[in-house]
């Protein structure tokens, strides 16, 4: 039984390795907050990769505020080149703004 036990989480932490070589995982509040529907982190789904925003705001002192207010009353017309136009919709108060100044922390943290 012990053995059984260690092949398994070898063969999880081979896979859990595995996918991170291949791609960043999203953080669990970001799929719990329903923004893996439209995100990534290394490529466009329907929103703009998360790298590339963080790449965008890299060096920008009022990202954070900005990009929480983004968050939480919805955005447009910031990302036409990547989108085609598609809006980010309102999360405020689906999401708190706890959880949504962790996500943009993420999202800032990314390209550092
Ligand atoms: C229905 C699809 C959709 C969902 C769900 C979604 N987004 Fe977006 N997001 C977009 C689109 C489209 C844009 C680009 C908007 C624009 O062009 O201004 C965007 C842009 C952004 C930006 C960049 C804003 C800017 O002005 O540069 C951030 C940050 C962001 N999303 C975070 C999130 C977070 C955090 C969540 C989950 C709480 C989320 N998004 C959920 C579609 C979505």
């Amino acid at each position: 039984m012990k053995a059984r036990w260690l092949t398994v989480s070898a063969a999880a932490v081979a896979l859990f390795g595995a996918s991170q070589a291949f791609a960043a995982e999203m953080p669990p509040l970001a799929k719990k907050s329903g923004c893996t529907a439209c995100h990534a982190i290394d490529h466009k789904v329907v929103g703009p990769a998360w790298m590339d925003v963080s790449k965008r705001y890299a060096g920008d002192a009022g990202a954070k505020d900005k990009l929480v207010n983004r968050v939480k009353t919805g955005g447009k017309g910031n990302w036409t080149e990547v989108t085609g136009g598609v809006p980010m919709p309102p999360y405020s108060p689906r999401v708190s703004d706890g959880d949504i100044a962790e996500l943009v922390d993420f999202i800032l943290g990314l390209a550092k």
